[in-house]
């Protein structure tokens, strides 16, 4: 049995089958309608989310499976007090794999210590998203037709942001990525991040914080959400919110081929008229969640098609 706490717990070729996989799920999806029958996957979700729970839910629904869990802690008998190790010992009797959200970081590896069946990181804290990174992985190979040799800029709250925490993590391991990481400097990368990840794999990188400056020489340009849950002062929230705002202006300063992915949900940092720029594709992504957690699914339940 395996779990994903990190993108790291998967080596590259162990991705790169994952994400063939998902790129064949989505050629011949009747293919493996029934193949999760009879299998339940359990969705904890101790905080709020709209993506990865429900795309993880039609996930295993495609997968011919059943889903069973909770969406917030209110709900649950964590509102009693119950630990999060006993929750999970309880839920191996129920369901054949787990994907778990908690606020704490570390919650799901405390919870994956405590199981009987695979555990998945839905998110913990401004720690990791791994399947958000998959879902990136696989949005870029898909539409960039590789991962490596491309400059990306990660822009927005690089602090509290998950999902640019686990994407680093992931793209350090592929050849010729640079670096742009545009934030205010309340919000840039924590040092963990900058000095373990990038730094220690003698990555290329730079930090600016004017997008104007940045986007011009992007093949992908990765925004974020000001985490408005991460931060201690509403006042520090209000100030920084609006900090960027990516528009059809700018826009006009990428080049014609740059990407913009956005793990969603979007707030103020991208304007709507950018919707229907051909280069935006958060949307499409969000899609693509579906098929690489399908595959997740049937890789860590070891169910081959
Ligand atoms: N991208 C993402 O994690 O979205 P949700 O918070 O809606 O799940």
């Amino acid at each position: 049995m395996k779990h994903l706490m990190s993108p790291l717990d998967l080596s590259v070729e162990e991705l790169d089958r994952l994400l063939d996989l998902a790129n064949d799920i989505e050629a011949h999806p009747s293919r493996y309608s029934h193949s999760c029958e009879g299998k339940k996957l359990a969705t904890l979700f101790y905080e709020p989310s709209t993506r990865t729970r429900l795309s993880f839910e039609a996930a295993m629904l495609n997968l011919g499976g059943s889903v069973l869990g909770f969406s917030s802690a209110d709900s649950s008998s964590a509102a009693k007090g119950e630990s999060v190790s006993d929750t999970i010992r309880i839920i191996s009797c129920y369901a054949d794999i787990c994907a778990m959200r908690h606020p704490k970081e570390g919650a799901p590896l405390v919870a994956s210590m405590k199981s009987s069946i695979p555990v998945i990181n839905a998110g913990d804290g401004g720690h990791q998203h791994p399947t958000q990174t998959l879902t990136d992985l696989l949005t870029i190979r898909s539409l960039k037709g590789r991962l490596g040799g491309f400059t990306i800029g990660l822009c927005g709250d690089l602090k509290f942001g998950r999902t640019v925490h686990s994407l680093i993590q992931a793209l350090v391991r592929y050849p010729n990525v640079r670096f742009v990481l545009i934030s205010p400097e309340e919000l840039r990368l924590p040092d963990n991040v900058r000095d373990g990840v990038l730094k220690k794999s003698h990555q290329e990188f730079r930090e600016e914080v004017r997008l104007e400056d940045a986007i011009p020489e992007l093949d992908l340009l990765y925004m974020t959400r000001v985490q408005k849950e991460r931060f201690f002062n509403e006042e520090d929230y209000i100030r920084m919110k609006d900090f960027y705002i990516l528009d059809a202006e700018k826009m006009k300063l990428a080049s014609e081929d740059m990407l913009v992915l956005h793990p969603l949900p979007r707030v103020n940092e991208i304007s709507t008229e950018v919707d229907d720029d051909p280069r935006a594709v958060y949307f499409k992504q969000a899609q693509y969640g579906v098929y690489v957690r399908m595959a997740l699914i049937l890789t860590l339940l070891g169910i081959e098609v």
